[in-house]
């Protein structure tokens, strides 16, 4: 059997087609091919749509067909011979195709042979930066935070995989007048002048909140605040040294979550942008972009009542000028071609116009799906179980740590009550809560569409039925068991074996396989993690329906199937690392 090069199972159908269409239609018409899934399973794997629309185009030009199912004929008589095809139909000009069982089984086993590294999609992109987590200086990181750091996650993971380079942007707020009032407040505490360790301060939102209830009270103290603000922007050495301190403490407290999450950030922040915003500005400004209005300097955008500012009236910059300043950086240093912002949806707006700001400006092409290009990955709010905002009784933001502890804490009483206590060393039982109790906070997240908003439940999402990580993990651990227990060796069997497809069950599921790489893709290009969310869910139940229906160990097919639970657990665990999950291999 002769496989086609790389590209998913459509791309290589659409192919196909194309080198038929290109046979039909003079050379004028450019002719993508339409494949889609087939809606109903039972009239085939894919349709190919592109008889009627040609049928249109072709009108008086072509009156051998007269009516788009003569043409769908057509189309399907020029089809180049090809092992991927077991048979065509047509029911009023649709094709439907019906794909080869032998053809599915040897591209499953080709990726076992190879790695499923080899299904890697290709994207027209060669280096992405993806912005997200970006928690503020000296704030708590919240949920929101949290949503951002776990879809972000993803997306780059997913780009990563498809073999695009990620610059994975932590863009922390750590510039701003907010400074002037920590400063100031920091010095007031330690009069000496001497920089506090991290003890001292302490939990930093405390200390934000008590310097603001300063700010807000005090007159004299906003005063000096201010003040600060201008000596820390010209430089002066004590203020730069008591606002790297605060940041630095802030980082430690962020690394901490990164670090459990096993989510990698790279930092640059606000500040970093600042020394580059007038040269920017310049930019704007000899494009006369740039508007004076009620003292402000500012960009009208087309369609918004309200312009964005990028210089305030008291002559400082804001989250818009430091915005502009990193997107022209990520374009013309950093030369990325896709830039990606994950943050919740209330920033629409901002985004929006900084966009439509950059388009003006010529740095972006005007059309949607050129590059380079931007995109904003809105999601919605973290809700309690009241279906308000989350929060804890004693504190009004829930702590990431002390969420993620819980989770964990949860796990692994329910392994105790399993008598796991009993058969795991210690760390083997942490290990197992951990990845379980962080993956099903992730997984809970993730498979949502991101732009509703979601309820954060433990029963829900520690259930270990249903759509949720805990069944997933122990979904996969359960076949690496039954491969355990066949004692064969499937790194052997892998060279020796052959995968056959015969019962209806073994199809759907090596069909299922083989479908990874189409919704990598379209996870990628519609940066919506909750579709590869759904198919890892989808593979596990067609796996339950052919082990429930196929006898593995023991029977005639025993290689064959041992083969396929093999595969299964391959792409589960590659599914499980592009949503950031630890797979566990025995439960
Ligand atoms: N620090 C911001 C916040 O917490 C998010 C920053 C997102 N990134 C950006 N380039 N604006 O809301």
């Amino acid at each position: 059997i002769k496989l086609h090069k790389a590209g998913s199972l459509k791309t290589q159908l659409a192919n196909l087609f194309e080198e038929s269409l290109r046979l039909m239609a003079p050379e004028e018409l450019d002719v993508n091919a339409a494949i889609a899934p087939c809606q109903n399973p039972t009239f085939g794997d894919y349709q190919c749509n592109n008889a009627m629309g040609l049928y249109k185009k072709l009108k008086g030009k072509a009156p051998q067909f007269n009516n788009p199912q003569s043409l769908a004929e057509a189309i399907i008589k020029n089809l180049p011979a090809s092992e991927m095809i077991d048979s065509c139909s047509t029911i009023k000009g649709f094709i439907n195709v019906k794909l080869s069982p032998d053809w599915i089984a040897m591209s499953v086993q080709k990726m076992l042979v190879d790695g499923v590294e080899a299904w890697a999609p290709r994207l027209p992109v060669k280096r992405a930066v993806v912005d997200f987590s970006s928690p503020n200086i000296a704030k708590e990181m919240h949920v929101g935070h949290l949503r951002s750091t776990i879809i972000g996650d993803t997306i780059a993971r997913m780009l990563e995989f498809s073999n695009v380079e990620v610059l994975r942007r932590n863009h922390v707020g750590d510039w701003g007048t907010q400074f002037g009032m920590l400063i100031e407040f920091l010095f007031e505490k330690f009069p000496s002048g001497e920089v506090p360790s991290d003890q001292a301060i302490g939990d930093l939102e405390t200390f934000y909140k008590a310097s603001k209830q300063r700010f807000d009270g005090d007159p004299a103290f906003k005063e000096k605040a201010q003040q600060a603000v201008v000596s820390l922007q010209a430089g002066e050495e004590k203020y730069r040294k008591a606002w790297a301190h605060i940041c630095e403490i802030s980082r430690k407290g962020f690394e901490r979550v990164y670090e459990r999450l096993g989510v990698h950030l790279e930092e640059k922040g606000e500040s970093f942008y600042n020394p580059y915003i007038p040269r920017v500005l310049e930019l704007l400004d000899r494009q006369r972009l740039i508007k004076e209005s009620e003292g402000a300097r500012v960009i009208f955008i087309e369609g918004k009542k309200i312009p964005l500012i990028v210089v305030k009236r008291d002559g400082g910059y804001n989250y818009a000028s430091t915005d502009l300043t990193a997107l022209w950086y990520r374009l013309n240093e950093e030369k990325a071609d896709w830039i990606i912002y994950v943050t919740d949806v209330g920033q629409r707006d901002h985004f929006e116009m900084f966009f439509t700001a950059a388009k003006n400006a010529g740095w972006l092409p005007a059309e949607k799906d050129k590059y380079p290009k931007v995109s904003h990955v809105g999601f919605g709010l973290v809700l309690g179980e009241d279906k308000k905002r989350f929060r804890t009784r004693s504190t009004e933001t829930v702590k990431l740590v002390d969420l993620l502890d819980e989770a964990k804490t949860k796990c692994k009483e329910v392994l105790v009550e399993r008598g796991k206590a009993a058969e795991w060393t210690e760390e083997e039982l942490d290990k197992t809560a951990e990845a379980v109790g962080y993956g099903a906070v992730k997984y809970a997240d993730l498979k949502n569409n991101r732009s509703t908003n979601y309820i954060f439940s433990f029963d829900q999402m520690l259930d270990d039925r249903g759509n949720t990580a805990v069944y997933l993990l122990y979904a996969h651990a359960r076949i690496c068991s039954i491969i355990r227990k066949s004692g064969k060796d499937v790194e052997e069997l892998k060279e020796s074996g052959k995968i056959v497809l015969a019962h209806a069950d073994e199809r759907v599921l090596g069909f299922h396989l083989l479908q990874f790489p189409e919704v990598v893709e379209e996870a990628c290009t519609t940066l919506l993690p909750n579709t590869l969310c759904e198919y890892l869910y989808n593979l596990s139940e067609d796996f339950t329906r052919f082990y429930t229906n196929c006898q593995v160990v023991g029977s005639a097919e025993e290689t064959s199937r041992l083969l396929l639970c093999e595969a299964t657990a391959v792409v589960m665990r590659k599914c499980f690392y592009l949503l950031g999950i630890t797979p566990v291999y025995k439960i």
